[in-house]
């Protein structure tokens, strides 16, 4: 067996999966779907298929003929990070007739840790449950059975077959929305009675194509009772059916349009055909998640002041470095969130101005810094290209990839110049769209194009050296230089006055913030927040950037406080900090007890990604 990626048991010697059909019944009581699943291998094949689960229920696997059933096996304990190990025997009996396609039938369990089933009052509306997908990195497994690595590519066809009060809505084409049909799509293999179920009248079909090819963990789907606004030619926002959520997400997002032109100009033609958005609940583990044709939303960045963009802007960027462009596995990861930091910052200097992205880089590179700091016991994660043996990518994710990413690609386009990295970029993606690199491709075609880069840039160190190299930049901009000398005065004893801090919006004051000393007096936190009332910003940003300062600084106050954010959103960008700040270092016994407690009654509202993530954080330290 060849191993592709650490993180999925596909097999290099099997054919990669072309093509799947899936049929999938929605159990909301049970928090389960009943599903069959038809693929089609990229050739013929005869012999032994390796494919990735996890959480799953496998019925059958059934030949494409005559429905007869092929043997399958299960690994006997699953894998704490891969899952169950599922095998195939594709073994015709005659033998002139290997297969190029077979049938699963198959359920996903309530543990499956890609979906979150919420529950009426974990919505906004309180009326309806809502079930949402997060796949990335590992996690399509544990909804349908697949080679779960970004090195294979598969177009599909989805039917949801959904409560009648409910839509849908897919990181594909909406082919359209109709009243089920009896056995279409092979439902009538569904296990325990849902085959009659499928066509019952309060029931609905939404019917998706995805016919461009994707990586398993860009699959994504969206059920609940939702509703939409049209923001621009390609994009409309999509939320749930709350009047008041979806005017205030067209409003912040109604600049998108010009986004796309401009990252058109800067990269080549918008390859999805549509760019709609999705704003899901508050339990959303991540800002946002680049599905294509329906990027994935927290609601934390709708803020009032279009400062959302930014979030949008990154994930508009990974249409083309991440999306079309894919790392192989995720030991190369940089070259998805490294590009597209680079790409986002693009784009928002074209909308915003220089200014802003010169703000975004300066807190991106206090973040990096940051990082490279908590990971100084682990110098493994500090690189750009690591191992990921044995290691799970959520308990990793960091800002390297992203940060330590761009300021490489950035240290390039210094070294060629703006308009020589520009062609170069443009040249790179229409040479890899729609495939999956590593780094060495990425470094084999940088040399042949910058011939004798590598005498200019240390490209070993850059991409397999450990910590920041020297040629890292911290940007400089009057705007940036004022806030950082600011937070020197504050060590100093002066806040800042009212008519400094007079334009700042969320994001001058992330980065003062961030720029603080670590530890402060408990009355000057307190001062602080008196005179910028900080604790109560609507801005995610900078109110959880304060209240982790008022941990650190254990200044009590605020802890009520803590408590609320805590279990108000589950995007693990605030919880990461919040919790480590309560439970880190010593003598931190009634902070722990609260991070336990506070847990303890948050965790059913977290996707099951973060409760894991919240999991090994408080492990480590409790
Ligand atoms: N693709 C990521 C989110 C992700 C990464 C999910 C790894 C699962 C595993 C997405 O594009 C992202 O980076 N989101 C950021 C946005 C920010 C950098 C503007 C986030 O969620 O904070
Ligand atoms: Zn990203």
């Amino acid at each position: 067996m060849a191993p592709l990626d650490p993180h999925s048991f596909s097999d290099s010697t099997n054919p990669p999966t072309s093509d799947v059909s899936l049929s999938l019944y929605f159990d909301f009581p049970s928090a389960t779907i009943h599903g069959v699943a038809f693929f089609i291998l990229a050739f013929p094949y005869a012999g032994q298929l390796s494919f990735d689960t996890r959480s799953l229920t496998i019925h059958q696997v059934l030949s494409p003929n005559d429905l007869s059933p092929l043997p399958f096996s299960l690994s006997s304990s699953p894998d704490p990070i891969k899952g169950t190990q599922l095998s195939i025997s594709l073994l015709p009996e005659d033998d002139d007739t290997a297969f190029n396609s077979f049938f699963i039938v198959f359920s996903t369990s309530p543990s499956s840790t890609a979906l979150q089933w919420l529950c009426p009052p974990q919505t906004f509306n309180k009326k309806h449950p809502f079930v949402y997908t997060q796949c990335q990195s590992i996690h399509a497994r544990s909804i349908f059975p697949c080679q779960d690595t970004p090195a294979a590519r598969i177009r599909y066809t989805a039917l949801l077959n959904v409560p009648r009060e409910l839509s849908a809505v897919m990181s594909a084409r909406h082919v359209g929305r109709r009243p089920p049909v009896s056995g279409e799509g092979h439902s009538h293999l569904l296990p325990n009675g849902f085959n009659s179920l499928w066509s019952s009248e309060t029931r609905v079909v939404e019917e998706f194509l995805m016919n461009q090819p994707i990586p398993p963990y860009l699959f994504a789907f969206a059920v609940g009772e939702l509703g939409s606004r049209e923001v621009g030619p390609r994009t409309r926002v999509y939320a749930e059916a709350v009047d008041s959520v979806l005017d205030a997400a067209a409003k912040e997002f109604a600049g998108t349009e010009e986004m796309i032109r401009q990252g058109e100009k800067l990269f080549g033609e918008y390859a999805w055909e549509r760019f709609d958005l999705l704003v899901l609940p508050p339990s959303f583990p991540y800002g946002g998640m680049e599905n294509p044709r329906m990027v994935f939303l927290t609601p934390t960045v709708i803020k009032g002041d279009a400062s959302g963009a930014q979030v949008v802007a990154h994930e508009l960027a990974h249409s083309w470095t991440g999306n079309l462009i894919t790392n192989k596995n995720n030991e190369h990861f940089w070259l998805n969130e490294g590009f597209t930091t680079y790409a986002e910052r693009r784009i928002v200097e074209a909308v915003q101005g220089e200014d802003r992205a010169i703000l975004n880089t300066g807190i991106g590179w206090k973040g990096l810094k940051e990082e490279v700091e908590k990971f100084k016991d682990n110098l493994e994660f500090t690189k750009l290209k690591n191992n990921q043996e044995g290691v799970d990518p959520d308990t990793i994710y960091s800002e390297v990839p992203y940060e330590k990413g761009f300021q490489f690609l950035w240290r390039i386009e210094r070294q060629i110049g703006r308009p020589a990295f520009d062609e170069f970029i443009k040249k790179y993606i229409a040479t890899f769209k729609f495939q999956s690199i590593d780094t060495e491709r990425f470094l084999k075609f940088l040399k042949a194009q910058v011939p004798g880069i590598e005498k200019d840039i240390d490209l070993v160190l850059w991409t397999e050296g450990t910590g920041i190299p020297p040629d890292a930049y911290e940007p400089v901009s009057d705007l940036y230089t004022k806030i950082l000398s600011l937070a020197n005065e504050f060590k100093l004893g002066r806040m800042p006055r009212e008519d400094e801090v007079a334009d700042w919006r969320g994001q001058e004051w992330e980065l003062y913030l961030e720029n603080l000393p670590r530890v402060l007096e408990a009355s000057q936190v307190l001062a602080l927040d008196e005179r910028y009332r900080l604790s109560e910003s609507k801005d995610y940003e900078v109110k959880v950037a304060f209240l982790q300062l008022a941990i650190l600084s254990k200044c009590r106050n605020f802890y009520s406080e803590v408590e609320k954010t805590l279990k108000e959103v589950g995007r693990m960008k605030y919880l990461r900090p919040l919790y480590r700040a309560l439970v880190q270092g010593a003598g931190k016994e009634e902070e722990k007890i609260l991070a336990k407690r506070v847990f303890a009654e948050a965790r059913e509202c977290y996707h099951p990604i973060a409760q894991g993530v919240v999991e090994s954080i408080l492990a480590k330290h409790i």
